[in-house]
């Protein structure tokens, strides 16, 4: 028996002159968390958001805040976005040269710990540090920016990420994250997945917010 489906946008693709609002009519059309896109301008070249904007929704919301850190030296944020309100904190394995070390960490600082990986990076890399993983996300476009396209070579990552964490009875969440879309979702679904982030098809939608989701949630339905 599958596990309920999670749906988690991603505010990267908001309107930020109406972030209440826009978090408000997602909320409201039925979503699970928020996802919040972390960019230094160095791991990634985009430049995004710091702990402040974390607790600002905090203040507007209830749902889980799911930070994705796409960062050189995520050690140093963990803590101030802890204290901000995150909920989850994802690393990549590409910035944390001690895995199992860092997700110890979030996991005492009172967050569920996620570990990532970008495309080029192999899913046994995740392997040392997966027992202590809440959270594995696996990127399908490489990290940076949303809108672009998903990258149909990662369905095969994800269903071996599916059957390394089911391997070790591992009851984490298994994310996907870039292009998740009407037609796309369906397919890391089946795969194993069972979170979902969007930032255009929820965002972007042209019939509003309520409607991306609905078109997400209705082909998340298709068997
Ligand atoms: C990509 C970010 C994603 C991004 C997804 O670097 O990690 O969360 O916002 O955007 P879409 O859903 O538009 O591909
Ligand atoms: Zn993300």
């Amino acid at each position: 028996m599958k596990r309920a489906a999670v749906l988690a946008p991603s505010i990267l693709s908001a309107d930020f002159t109406h972030l209440a609002e826009q978090v408000a009519a997602a909320e409201s059309a039925g979503i699970d968390w928020i996802h919040v896109d972390v960019m230094d301008g160095h791991f990634v070249p985009n430049l995004t958001m710091g702990p402040f904007i974390v607790e600002h929704l905090r203040r507007v919301t209830s749902l889980p805040l799911d930070v994705h850190l796409m960062v050189t030296n995520p050690e140093d944020l963990l803590e101030p976005f802890a204290h901000a309100g995150a909920s989850h904190l994802t690393v990549h394995v590409e910035t944390c040269p001690q895995a199992a070390d860092t997700l110890q960490r979030i996991r005492a600082l009172g967050c569920k710990a996620g570990l990532t990986l970008n495309p080029a990076t192999p899913a046994e890399a995740l392997r040392p540090a997966l027992p202590l993983a809440d959270l594995v996300l696996v990127m399908t476009v490489h990290p940076g920016y949303s809108g672009q396209a998903f990258m149909p070579e990662m369905v095969a990552k994800i269903a071996s990420v599916r059957a390394m964490l089911d391997g070790i009875g591992s009851g984490a969440w298994l994310e996907v994250d870039g292009g998740i879309s009407a037609l796309t979702i369906a397919g890391t679904r089946r795969a194993g997945a069972d979170a979902f982030v969007a930032a255009n098809a929820i965002f972007r939608h042209p019939d509003g917010i309520a409607a991306g989701i609905g078109t997400l949630r209705d082909a998340l339905s298709v068997p």
